[in-house]
């Protein structure tokens, strides 16, 4: 197939590129690189043997642009990753958050639908949950309240995206609701690339580990968890990229909506991370003890069945696999893609 791939300069979409080649599909890469750098896609050629991966700088919004990428192209699919991500920041900047990632999705729907391409898999979040009512959450997990602009985001835009698919079902939509990606591809030469202070887990240690920060604060050990520290699903970025391509073919077989959680169904708190960290990789994670961050939740996993039997998908990896090529990841680029 040949798919549009949103932000794809990023840290997911740039994994997800690798596996699409493998898979054999063409990728069209359309980013405004706010969050990235063209050097992670010259990376991504390297990796899958290609001169280079036919790239627009474009931001999603801007409709006559995205509309000559269409022009130019038969898209079958769209894998939509763009959009702003960080937590805090949209808490900070919530009028930015909604116009980025509701108006730019907007312009990219009506966009594809004036081009009949009516496929679109669509980068959810285990935010979407707020605090689950179960664990391991399932699918039928109702939604629950976001704390946050960002959370609210995507929350919307699944209902928009259903109810675009109830009013015309010619198209098929894909949910994939993902956990906590972290991780890195197997060559260490591209990964995630976070601007600044670390906000999310993984980069935090990784950063300490290679001495640019002095210590991680670990948020909060009063949680009701086996170690009072906060529990997450985390999940391996080339995993997460290859769910990406399963949902194609659900695609292709014309699956009309699908929602599903993209996760390993297992467990780890903080210090599991920090140790399994520490133990794989030889290098030291000093911590303390921090407050607890606001808007956190005790635990989060969930029950990844449906995307096993739906869409053929599963996590192989393991958090010890994660811990070793995010720091391969970081001891070769300690600067990033700088
Ligand atoms: P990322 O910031 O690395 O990638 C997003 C890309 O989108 C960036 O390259 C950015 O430059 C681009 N972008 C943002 N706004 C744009 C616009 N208006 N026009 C064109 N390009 C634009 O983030 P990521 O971690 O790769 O996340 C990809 C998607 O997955 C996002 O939608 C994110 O919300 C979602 N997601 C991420 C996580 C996570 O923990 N990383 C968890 C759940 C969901
Ligand atoms: N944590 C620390 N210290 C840090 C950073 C995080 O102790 O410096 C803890 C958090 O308190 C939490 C766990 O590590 O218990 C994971 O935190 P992350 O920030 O890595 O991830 P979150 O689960 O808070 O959020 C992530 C993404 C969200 C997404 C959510 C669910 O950042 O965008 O997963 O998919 F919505």
């Amino acid at each position: 197939m040949k798919i549009l791939v949103t932000g794809g300069a990023g840290y997911i979409g740039s994994h997800t590129l690798i596996e699409l080649y493998a898979a054999g599909h063409t990728a069209i890469v359309v980013d405004n690189l706010y969050n990235s750098s063209k050097e992670s896609l010259r990376r991504v050629a390297k990796i899958v043997g290609v001169d280079e991966i036919p790239f627009y700088e474009l931001d999603i919004r801007d409709r006559a642009g995205l509309e000559s990428v269409f022009a130019a192209h038969h898209f079958d699919c769209c894998i939509h990753f763009a959009g702003l991500k960080a937590v805090g920041e949209s808490v900070e900047k919530p009028l930015e958050y909604y116009e980025n990632n509701m108006n730019g999705t907007f312009v990219l729907l009506d966009v594809m639908r004036n081009h009949g391409c009516k496929n679109i898999i669509f980068s959810s979040s285990a935010t979407v949950y707020g605090d689950p009512v179960e664990i391991p959450i399932t699918e039928n997990c109702p939604k629950g309240k976001c704390t946050n602009p960002y959370g609210q985001t995507k929350s919307m835009l699944e209902e928009v995206l259903k109810d675009v698919q109830k009013a015309d079902p010619e198209w098929n939509v894909v949910l994939l609701r993902y956990f906590n990606p972290i991780g890195a591809h197997c060559s260490g030469t591209i990964g995630e690339n976070p601007n600044g202070i670390p906000n999310n887990l993984m980069p935090y240690i990784t950063q300490v580990a290679v001495g640019k920060r002095k210590e991680l604060g670990v948020f909060g050990n009063d949680y009701d968890t086996p170690d009072g520290t906060g529990v997450r699903d985390y999940i391996h970025v080339v995993d997460l990229a290859n769910a990406h391509v399963c949902a194609l073919r659900a695609i292709a077989q014309k699956c009309g909506l699908g929602i599903y959680n993209i996760g390993t169904g297992h467990g780890y708190s903080v210090l599991d991370v920090v140790n399994a960290f520490v133990k794989v990789n030889g290098v030291e994670v000093p911590y303390v003890i921090k407050p607890r961050r606001p808007g956190d939740i005790a635990t989060c996993y969930c029950n990844p069945a449906k995307a096993k039997a739906e869409l053929g998908w599963e996590a192989k990896y393991g958090i010890e696999d994660m811990c070793r090529d995010s720091w391969n990841w970081q001891k070769n680029n300690p600067d990033g893609y700088q």
